[in-house]
This record gives C-alpha cells, sequence and structure tokens, in this order.
C-alpha cells in the first residue's frame, strides 16, 4: 500500500502513469461520463484548514467514478485535539477505503499514513502540495504539449505549493526556477531534492532574488499567496518582505511573448498578481483549477 504525500516518494515513472491516467480520464469525462471505477468506495476527507478546490473536486471526483465522500471538518474530528492522529486514522481507516488530509504541520499527515490501514492522501501541508502540482503539470503539458525541456519560473514564497510544483518539474525534466527574497527560499532538504531528481531526467534548478531575471526565459510563470493558510499572524511583514515580487504587466513585457501565467489560488489579487494579468490573455489559471478534478481521479 502507497501514501501520497510528497512527490519525492515516487518514480519519475509512476508520475507520468498519473497524468496519462488523468489526460484518458478527463477525456473519458468530456465523452459523456466516466466509468464507475470506484464503486462502493468511501474517501474520508479530512480538513484542518479551509479549502474550495481540493474540497469539491476530491467530492466530485468520487461522484464521477462512482464513490462517495465525506468531509470531516476541523470542528468535526478535532485531529490530534480530541483524539490523537493515531486513533482518528486507526478508526478512519475502519470505514473508508481512502483518506485525504489536509493539514498544518507536514508530519501530521505522515503520522496519520502511519496509522492508516488505507491509503493516505496529502490534500496541503505547511511543507508540500503534490496534488496541486500534478494539475499543473496537466495543465502544462495541454498547453504546451510537453513539460520536458520547458522553464518553469515560481515568483514568491518558497514553501508548500513552490517546493512540489519544483519537485514535479524535476520528476518531468522541466528547469524549475525560483525568485524569493531573501529568507523565504526553498528549504535546503527540499532544494537537495529537487536537484537530485532535476539530475535524473535532465533538468534544472536555479534559485534568484530578481523576479525580472526568474522569468527571463520562462515558459511559465508562478505565483502563489505571500501569506499562507496559518501565517495570518505574520501577514503584514510578509507583505512588505514581498514588495517586488508581483507576478504584474511589467515583470510579463519581460519574459517571453509565449509565456503562461499560473496560479494555484485563492488568489490575493493586488497582492502576488495584478488583476490585468490574472484574468488577461496568458492566464491559465482557471483551467489549472479544473484540471483538479482531472488529475485528483488519476490520484485516486
Ligand atoms: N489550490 C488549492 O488547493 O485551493 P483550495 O485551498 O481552495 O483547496
Ligand atoms: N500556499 C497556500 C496554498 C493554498 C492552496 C497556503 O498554504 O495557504
Amino acid at each position: 500500500m502507497r501514501h501520497f504525500l510528497d512527490l519525492a516518494d515516487w518514480s519519475s515513472e509512476d508520475l507520468y502513469a498519473i497524468i496519462e491516467s488523468a489526460i484518458a480520464l478527463k477525456q473519458e469525462w468530456c465523452s459523456g461520463g466516466n466509468r464507475p471505477l470506484l464503486h462502493g468506495k468511501v474517501l474520508g476527507m479530512v480538513f484542518q484548514k479551509p479549502s474550495l478546490r481540493t474540497r469539491v473536486s476530491f467530492d466530485v471526483a468520487m461522484q464521477h467514478l462512482g464513490g462517495h465522500a465525506i468531509m470531516l471538518g476541523p470542528d468535526e474530528i478535532g485531529l490530534g485535539k480530541r483524539e490523537s492522529i493515531a486513533d482518528v486514522a486507526r478508526v478512519l481507516s475502519g470505514y473508508t477505503q481512502i483518506i485525504m488530509a489536509r493539514v498544518f504541520a507536514h508530519h501530521h499527515v505522515v503520522e496519520l499514513a502511519k496509522g492508516s490501514r488505507v491509503p493516505v492522501i496529502n490534500g496541503l501541508s505547511d511543507a508540500q502540495h503534490p496534488c496541486q502540482a500534478m494539475a499543473d503539470i496537466l495543465t502544462i503539458h495541454e498547453h504546451f504539449g510537453k513539460v520536458a525541456g520547458l522553464h518553469i519560473a515560481f515568483i514568491g514564497d518558497g514553501n508548500n505549493v513552490a517546493a512540489s510544483l519544483g519537485q514535479a518539474a524535476a520528476h518531468f525534466g522541466a528547469h524549475f526556477s525560483l525568485a524569493a527574497p531573501p529568507g523565504y527560499s526553498l528549504s535546503e532538504e527540499t532544494l537537495e531534492n529537487i536537484a537530485t531528481a532535476a539530475r535524473q531526467h535532465g533538468g534544472s534548478v536555479r534559485l534568484f532574488q530578481s523576479p525580472t531575471d526568474a522569468g527571463r526565459d520562462a515558459d511559465v510563470i508562478y505565483t502563489d499567496t505571500w501569506v499562507s493558510m496559518g501565517q495570518e499572524a505574520e501577514a503584514s511583514i510578509r507583505r512588505d518582505a514581498f514588495q517586488g515580487y508581483q507576478v504584474n504587466a511589467e515583470l510579463l513585457r519581460a519574459a517571453p511573448s509565449h509565456a503562461v501565467v499560473m496560479h494555484d489560488l485563492p488568489a490575493y489579487r493586488g497582492y502576488e498578481i495584478t488583476d490585468e494579468v490574472a484574468d488577461g490573455e496568458q492566464s491559465l489559471i482557471f483551467q489549472q483549477a479544473e484540471n483538479r478534478l482531472h488529475a485528483q481521479k488519476a490520484i485516486l
């Protein structure tokens, strides 16, 4: 039994197979509907944080595949508060066939997986967002017809979304750049994991301080919120630190004219991205959000 917690635990072959499956399931859905591949299966969805895309796309994915999802919000099971994570895992794996969890500390989803007798999917932790990265690879592949050899530049905070995107880029042979202010880059461990995968698959990883330098040869310019869930108390410090890291028309003018813009959402318009760019012709952000559904099906 395998858990889907961190793309570093998976081989490129497995991740390619997931993307191929996502493409096939999307095509099948668009041609009239999916086969009931998960008939009778129940997904337990554990959330310590809010969600729109992850919560709805997993629920709808289960319905399309003939299964059922149960929402377990922070006030319902009190993961690690009302009951230990190990006990929640043991109980929940007696009722459900799959668990998806969105947590604060990454070790919480690891503990859940350790105690579970069914596969656990990471629906976002403070360190990783692997499901998002798979939907992003699907979107990039749809737009460019390939992923290997492309340049993906992430402008902003080097945390969960950037970490999983960098890992995915490396697995699929893309070049990954990150521009972040000092103190907000990827962790050493994440960088090492990305660099190792990049070396194996013909990609690379580069760090910049200047967003313009990172975006200069980019095919994809990606950003995420400057203030992640759980960091609200640091909002004003972070907004000061990230001044100059906005994805806006000026940044796009310095990038190749074919570059596309991506954002995992929710977007804090006027901070990390402008309306003009988010809603502009180069933006893929809503295609990306829809692809969460198709990628989730493949992961499930
Ligand atoms: N991108 C993403 O995971 O969105 P939600 O937080 O709404 O699930
Ligand atoms: N980095 C963001 C991603 C939201 C999907 C957060 O953790 O809040």
